[in-house]
């Protein structure tokens, strides 16, 4: 769970303002989404990072597997407390699970207020308005609708020095992989018109965010339904011009979608950061086609390949999934040979989770708990180690270091492959761009120091 925090921002109000909790799971689609709904608020609401002290509580879920899910639930289950004692206290459940479960949310839990969808956040103040006013009223927000377009943002990021940030430029999915339940709660794929999406660069960048990365289900195919958008690869190349944007990243693609034009873009844009997400899900073609994913095994190592041939310093990250139903030890061995393959710099591994509604749910050869464990387990074993080395050959190296946060630790920044450095330094240096010597390589991070 993340907790939005934020220093004092907006200078009207600042006295009347109430105070605003939000807890965040899930994917950056829903950090994103939590921004906004500080953004929207920001004129009435100013955020803490304590809930007891809070006169709303808005909780942005997260049902991609059971355990983001029940976590929910239960954090839910301890704002009642606070509501015992403070009885004016709001409390909404938003996000996919609110999408999800909608109603059935309000009758479970007589506590909670409001359950609103992630289309219905711009309509928040009102919402909020509305529940302060009467005591009595419980609001359902779980609008679906195919042509929603996301709102330009009215006031500035909720935390100034923001040195990164998510943009989102498309909406929703249509891929229906078999495990997934994202197009069920977020909708069919939409693109945001490109204007729009410059135009909130152009904003945060103003605001003094030097890393933007454009978010969605699966980029690669942005545009595809509007003849007058450009492609992904153009979008990013209108992006990289934009000035005082010093990195670009985007997530997730797809690798269906993939193309050369894409792919050239490493290497040659000066913004465009060498890293990417690739989720492969699984080495084995049989599970990839159950799977609903469109690509093989094959398919995906030639599109590395390429990826590496244009870009050869590229560093590759990717999502898998152990226990598909009927992932046989077979299956199991090929994931485990992609990864030797592949070498990829981080995994996000996770045990398959039956999600209802969903085509895999239904499938009769589910695999046991125990068995899923077992995979999981040496899948990222096998990784640890292949980490190591990949951030093993970044000892002794130069890299270009963004600045993002200072603690009691020391500096915290990452080079433009996404890898974490940890050094010694003036806090001056937050949010500027620096060269750094890496002297030492850990499991999940770089330790580095000055030149
Ligand atoms: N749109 C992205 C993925 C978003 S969900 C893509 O297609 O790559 C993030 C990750 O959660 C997925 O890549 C997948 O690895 C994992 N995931 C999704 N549904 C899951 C399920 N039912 N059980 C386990 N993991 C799942
Ligand atoms: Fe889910 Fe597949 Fe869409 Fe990704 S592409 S959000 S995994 S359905
Ligand atoms: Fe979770 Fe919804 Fe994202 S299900 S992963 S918060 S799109």
């Amino acid at each position: 769970m993340k907790t939005l925090s934020c220093t004092e921002n907006y200078h009207g109000h600042a006295l009347s303002r109430k105070r605003l909790f939000i807890a965040t799971f899930g994917c950056q689609m829903n950090e994103y989404d939590s921004q906004r709904m500080a953004q929207i608020l920001q004129k009435d609401y100013r955020l803490t990072i304590a809930p007891e002290e809070a006169d709303v509580i808005l909780i942005n879920t997260c049902s991609i597997r059971e355990k983001p899910e029940n976590k929910v639930y239960s954090l839910v289950g301890r704002y009642r407390r606070l509501k015992n004692k403070r009885p004016d206290l709001i409390i909404g459940v938003g996000g996919c699970v609110a999408q999800q479960e909608g109603q059935r949310i309000l009758d479970r839990m007589p506590y909670v207020d409001l359950v609103f969808g992630p289309q219905a956040i711009y309509r928040l103040p009102k919402m909020l308005r509305d529940l302060s006013r009467d005591k009595s009223t419980r609001i359902c927000a779980t609008p679906m609708e195919n042509d929603f377009e996301i709102p330009s943002p009215e006031a500035p990021l909720p935390n100034p020095g923001t040195v990164r940030t998510f943009v989102t430029i498309m909406q929703g999915c249509d891929n229906f992989c078999t495990y997934c339940i994202v197009p069920f709660v977020r909708g069919r794929e939409t693109s945001r018109p490109p204007g729009a999406i410059l135009e909130e660069i152009r904003q945060v960048v103003s605001e003094g965010v030097k890393e933007v990365t454009l978010l969605g289900q699966n980029v690669n195919s942005y545009g595809k339904k509007n003849v007058n958008f450009p492609d992904f690869a153009g979008l990013l190349r209108l992006a990289d011009g934009i000035d005082g944007l010093r990195r670009l990243r985007f997530t997730t693609s797809h690798p269906k979608d993939l193309s050369d034009a894409l792919i050239n873009c490493f290497g040659r844009l000066e913004t465009l950061c060498e890293h990417l997400h690739l989720p492969v899900q699984s080495g084995s073609s049989r599970v990839l086609k159950r799977m609903n994913r469109h690509y093989d095994r094959d398919g995906y190592l030639d599109k590395v390949e390429r990826l590496r041939k244009a870009c050869p310093e590229i560093s590759l990250t990717t999502d898998l999934i152990v226990g598909f139903p009927g992932e046989s030890e077979r299956d199991f061995q090929d994931t485990l040979s992609l990864l030797k393959i592949v070498e990829y710099d981080q995994i996000f591994a996770f045990k398959y989770s039956p999600r209802p509604g969903t085509r895999a749910a239904e499938f009769d050869d589910q695999i046991e708990e125990e068995e899923k464990s077992r995979r999981l387990a040496e899948v990222l074993d096998l990784q640890k180690k292949i980490g190591f080395k990949r951030f093993k050959a970044l000892e002794n190296t130069i890299q270009e270091v963004l600045i993002e946060s200072v603690d009691q630790a020391g500096l915290k920044g990452r080079t433009r492959g996404n890898h974490v450095v940890h050094l010694e330094g003036n806090k001056n240096l937050v949010g500027k761009l620096i060269r750094i010597r890496i002297d030492r390589a850990g499991n999940h991070s770089l330790r580095g120091s000055t030149i």
